[in-house]
């Protein structure tokens, strides 16, 4: 197969983590659990949780900041900030305009993307089109979370499992020497919704007393369909999207999986044909931060020189919806 020329870039990464760690033995304080429960089961020891005065729109302009000042990028020249969240601070307006607002990037278009944990990967795309498209030069990915707001800190089968952070990117168009998105495989599937979801809160249920009291404007789960579906899908969005850019899995140099557990993780990796030495994994420092995992593993991984120029990198994430999605990107 021809390989794919890319269009866009990732120019540079950016991350943000609140200072404040909660480890497995603070729950255990809070709540019945133990870190062997937890640890045994998700690989996470420990996750960050923001102040109550720390918003995601703070988290996202802080891994945005860094992105931009990595690839000399002034907020004026932003033409479109893309800002994935499940947790967005207010109703109206977006969280990507209070983003917006705090960077300074006055010329751009900026919107939400909601997609769950499949955010960042269901942004690049966007920006990719865009971008494509002649309709700016510079793109703004911004993937903040403020998980700890949402999760229902009674239920202890959920709240283990998540934390709070941003990660950003700033996307160019390519400079022609072969960096850049190779490929991305997209999907979703509306009627496995309930599987992961918050059941009130919004038009369907308005709150209301007996909503605050039932608690169920908080997150939902049915953990064990949510594991199978999360391997079998991811799997197959590799595979699609390494066929896509004319790969296969012995190529990638590395895989940058959503970070919601390790099982998960390491299932979906031995499904995609890819070793463990090649997975990046930080689930046990932050747990699962909805869409923030992929951009913040991925900064990480550039700040070790994990990855270096002509790299073969895969990201691959999958959450609410169901969403699912995989790149591509030749570094
Ligand atoms: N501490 C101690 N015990 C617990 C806890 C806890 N935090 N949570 C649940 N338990 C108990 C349950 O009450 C149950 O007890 P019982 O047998 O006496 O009834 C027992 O542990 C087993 O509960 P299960 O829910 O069956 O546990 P399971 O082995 O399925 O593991 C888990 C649960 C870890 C959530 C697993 O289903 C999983 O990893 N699912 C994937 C979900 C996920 O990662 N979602 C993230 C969002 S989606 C995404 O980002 C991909």
């Amino acid at each position: 197969m021809k390989k794919p020329n890319p269009i866009v870039e990732i120019a540079a990464t950016g991350r943000y983590l609140p200072d404040n760690v909660v480890t497995n033995d603070d729950l255990a304080q809070r709540m019945d659990t133990s870190d062997e429960w937890i640890f045994s089961r998700t690989g996470i020891r420990e996750r960050r949780i923001a102040p109550d005065d720390m918003c995601a729109a703070d988290m996202g302009a802080g891994a945005a900041r860094q992105a931009m000042e990595r690839s000399g990028v002034e907020p004026g020249e932003v033409d479109i900030l893309i800002l994935s969240t499940a947790t967005p601070d207010r109703w109206l307006p977006s969280t990507a305009c209070d983003v917006q607002a705090l960077l300074g990037c006055s010329n751009a278009v900026a919107f939400d993307l909601m997609a769950a944990c499949s955010g960042f990967i269901y942004g690049l795309s966007m920006a990719e089109g865009f971008l494509a498209a002649g309709r700016g030069e510079v793109a703004l990915v911004v993937s903040t979370e403020k998980m700890s707001a949402i999760v229902d800190w009674e239920d202890r089968a959920t709240c283990v499992l998540f934390g709070d952070g941003a990660g950003a990117a700033v996307v160019r168009p390519s400079n022609g020497s072969g960096r850049g998105i190779l490929s991305s495989h997209l999907q979703s599937d509306g009627n496995l919704g309930n599987l992961l979801y918050r059941p009130s809160g919004g038009a369907v249920h308005p709150m209301s007393q007996e909503v605050l009291d039932d608690r169920s404007y908080l997150v939902r789960m049915q953990g064990r369909e949510i594991f199978k579906n999360a391997v079998r899908s991811m799997a197959e969005a590799c595979d699609i999207a390494l066929q896509s850019a004319g790969l296969t899995a012995e190529d990638v140099d590395i895989l940058v999986p959503h970070q919601a557990n390790i099982r998960i993780i390491e299932a979906t990796a031995k499904y995609a044909g890819i070793p463990l030495e090649k997975v990046y994994v930080n689930v046990d420092r932050y747990g699962n931060m909805s869409s923030a995992t992929v951009p913040v593993a991925l900064d990480e991984v550039v700040e070790k020189g994990l990855i270096g120029p002509g790299s073969n990198v895969l990201i691959v994430a999958f959450g609410a919806g169901l969403t699912w999605g995989a790149t591509v990107l030749r570094w």
